[in-house]
């Protein structure tokens, strides 16, 4: 297709230094689709980004699981997009909904850690999705919307974003969505980047699924025209589940 499928691991605060070498040993010795195929980009914990970079092999990424909206100063306890580049990781997870929720981040903010990280040279990986009672309430679109234009103004270069429609009722939970209910959401975001920005940024812009992928239901998901990949939580801790989700690549 014309995009390349993307398949991040977001550790959360979870691991140590033992399990996160084991872990990339593993994906290092993996048989995985090529380059061409599919990107994969694992995100531990900030204070193991430089030891993963170090020991990650050629075909993984390493990706921030967030970063502060300014190069530098008085900001105790953050870290600046410039430190994750001088490190040589290329990504940030931005807008995360374990960062809106449990420590209030707005939109406003991510907006501006969005446009910053980018101007800085990294990918961001940007995290949006409704709330269970959105849902119930048939207002995911209104909130996938309000989300995207939150950052509408603020993106130096699309090419350096992927979305990640993450529906927080499966964060977690083991409640996947069906592939239609993902599917539904991502042509939702597809139109709304060829209405609001363009035609070429909606065909070109990775949108991939987040919340509950296994590697047992990876495969159906991966067969839906606008799911170009993954951002996979617990699944990802454990290197044969996250190979074989690496796998469903098409
Ligand atoms: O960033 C990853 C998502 O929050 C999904 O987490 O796969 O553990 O449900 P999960």
């Amino acid at each position: 297709g014309t995009r390349k499928f993307f398949v991040g691991g977001n550790h959360k605060l979870n691991g140590n230094r033992q399990s996160l070498h084991t872990l990339i040993e593993s994906l290092n010795n993996a048989t995985i689709p090529s380059s061409d195929i599919v990107e994969v980009v694992i995100s531990p914990p900030s204070i193991y980004l430089e030891t993963a970079q170090k020991a990650v092999g050629p075909r993984i990424q390493v990706a921030a699981q967030n970063c502060y909206s300014e190069a530098k100063g008085a900001f105790t306890g953050e870290i600046a997009a410039e430190m994750i580049k001088d490190i040589g990781n290329q990504w940030v997870i931005l807008g995360h909904s374990e960062r809106r929720k449990i420590f209030g981040e707005s939109g406003e903010l991510i907006a501006k850690k969005l446009k910053h990280a980018i101007e800085v040279g990294l990918g961001v990986i940007f995290c949006i999705g409704e709330q269970l009672a959105d849902r119930e309430l048939n207002q995911t679109d209104a909130v996938i919307s309000s989300q995207m234009k939150d950052i509408l103004g603020s993106v130096p270069d699309w090419s350096k974003v992927v979305v990640a429609y993450e529906p927080v009722w499966a964060i977690g939970t083991g409640k996947v969505a069906s592939p239609q209910q993902a599917q539904d959401a991502h042509h939702f975001i597809r139109e709304w980047l060829a209405s609001n920005v363009s035609k070429e940024v909606a065909t070109n812009t990775r949108i991939i699924y987040g919340g509950s992928v296994s590697a047992s239901n990876c495969n159906d998901l991966a067969k839906e025209a606008d799911v170009d990949g993954f951002l996979v939580g617990g699944a990802s801790l454990i290197a044969n589940d996250f190979i074989t989700i690496i796998s469903s690549a098409k």
